[in-house]
């Protein structure tokens, strides 16, 4: 089957154990075949620099713009560390809102979930993460805060085995493909 729709998944955890990549791949496994959701590794990239920020930026710098660009959506997951975003998205974050007014992001459709032991499950980074969101103009799902508290007891096999945050997060998505023209689910 053709796949008529591209979600880039975009983890903010470098950890191989991520709670943020396992929902990620929750969520790919459970999509029609259509609709091909791709997680894209923020390894390699970067501190961001503004001297490096030319036409020769660094390989996943560039790699980074062109698979967003090359998506019809985003998801992006996010841990909350010391009640903010991850340094590892929002440096991946400002890279991508380059150049200024032509980042492949702005005009994107994006959905935004945190993940955490905690019961509060990020919503401090949540919320961080969509204002950085806003000064990208991405264009946000007008949803509420997809938070999974208590993630630990949520996850099993790598997995997001827990019922009503799996529901909750996939009419996320759903609304997420409603803002992306034909989107078959
Ligand atoms: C440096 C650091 C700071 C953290 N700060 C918070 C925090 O402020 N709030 C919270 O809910 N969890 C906090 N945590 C716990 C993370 O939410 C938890 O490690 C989470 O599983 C990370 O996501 P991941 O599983 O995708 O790597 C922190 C973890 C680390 C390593």
């Amino acid at each position: 089957m053709v796949v008529a729709v591209k979600i880039l998944g975009l983890s903010g955890s470098l950890r191989k154990d991520s709670a943020h990549s396992a929902v990620l791949r929750t969520v790919a496994e459970q999509l029609p075949a259509s609709v091909a959701l791709e997680l894209h590794d923020l390894h390699d990239v970067p501190p961001y620099n503004e001297d490096l920020d030319c036409d020769a930026a660094p390989v996943a710098v560039l790699a980074l713009r062109e698979a967003v660009r090359r998506a019809d959506a985003v998801l992006i997951g996010s841990p909350e560390y010391n009640h903010g975003m991850s340094g590892v998205l929002k440096n991946a974050l400002d890279w991508i809102s380059r150049p200024h007014g032509k980042s492949s992001l702005t005009g994107k459709p994006v959905l935004t979930f945190t993940a955490s032991p905690a019961f509060t499950g990020g919503v401090r980074a949540h919320q961080q993460l969509n204002e950085t969101l806003v000064a990208i103009q991405a264009v946000q799902v007008a949803y509420p805060q997809i938070v999974i508290g208590s993630v630990a007891s949520k996850l099993k096999d790598g997995r997001l085995v827990d019922e009503a945050a799996n529901q909750f997060l996939m009419d996320g998505v759903r609304r997420l493909a409603q803002l992306v023209d034909n989107w078959p689910l």
